[in-house]
């Protein structure tokens, strides 16, 4: 079996995945998708940036749309247990020979940003601040009436190293597919909070972000969303589906594949 013992152990305590910042060309056309058409909410919003979060999330963001020349992909963050963790994942990365950058970020305790092996960007901070419960109040629900964030998926240049790294930090494999040729991970899905995963890596060109995605009520909202998508413009950005997974049985769509740009 290709897939490494699980490390009850981890350095520090990462929870889940918490939020991504996408930097894009044109705020307001971004804005009338990621809110108008997919139904997220804005919490917080400038000149530079739009901060939004999903129906059930009390944090106050799960994407930030920051204003940019090119588009691109910032960096995955994750949620870790308190400042202490933090300041032990801090220590842990630079122990790997891995940068380590103190930042602001608003709406977010103490942060620092850093890569993984392959040069995934990535963030860690304890707190976040914390809203008002918006999950009953329905006439705010729009779009696929997106609930949480639920995972990121990236393509790995090796996914058996990709695993390697993020089991060290404690993320377990719930499932995975195997090369037959090599005998090595060709996929592998990984979680810390208790779902089928936070972040998961495909055999591919990359480093790449393949897609964020969120947890909806039901696969009916995911063929609403594609009826509203293919009449208002967006019919083009249907990457793929509506379809259900054979790993992990998740009914999906997938729409317009973000990737990093070095930065
Ligand atoms: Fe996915």
């Amino acid at each position: 079996m290709p897939i490494p013992a699980p490390n009850f152990n981890p350095p520090f305590n990462i929870l889940r995945l918490s939020h991504v910042e996408l930097v894009v060309s044109e705020l307001a056309r971004s804005r009338a998708f990621y809110v108008d058409t997919l139904g997220l909410q804005v919490t917080d919003e400038n000149d530079e940036r739009i901060y939004l979060r999903a129906m059930e999330e009390r944090g106050h963001h799960c994407l930030v749309l920051k204003k940019g020349n090119e588009p691109q992909v910032g960096e995955l963050a994750f949620k870790v247990f308190d400042e202490a963790h933090l300041e032990r994942g801090a220590e842990w990365f630079e122990q790997q020979g891995q940068p380590v950058q103190w930042v602001d970020r608003a709406h977010q305790s103490k942060t620092f940003i850093t890569r993984d092996p392959h040069g995934v960007p990535l963030e860690f901070y304890a707190r976040m601040d914390r809203l008002e419960p918006i999950h009953q109040k329905y006439a705010l629900y729009n779009g696929v009436k997106p609930l949480r964030i639920d995972h990121f998926n990236c393509f790995s240049p090796n996914v058996d190293e990709s695993v390697a790294f993020y089991n060290q930090l404690g993320f377990r494999v719930t499932e995975y597919t195997e090369d037959e040729d090599t005998g090595g991970l060709w996929a592998a899905w990984t979680h810390r909070k208790g779902g089928v995963h936070d972040i998961a890596f495909t055999n591919g060109r990359g480093p790449r972000l393949h897609h964020l995605a969120f947890w909806v009520p039901t696969p009916l909202n995911i063929i609403d969303l594609l009826d509203l998508m293919a009449t208002t413009g967006y019919v083009d950005n249907i990457e793929r589906g509506p379809g259900r997974h054979g790993i992990s049985n998740a009914f999906f769509f997938i729409h317009s594949r973000p990737r990093w740009s070095p930065h």
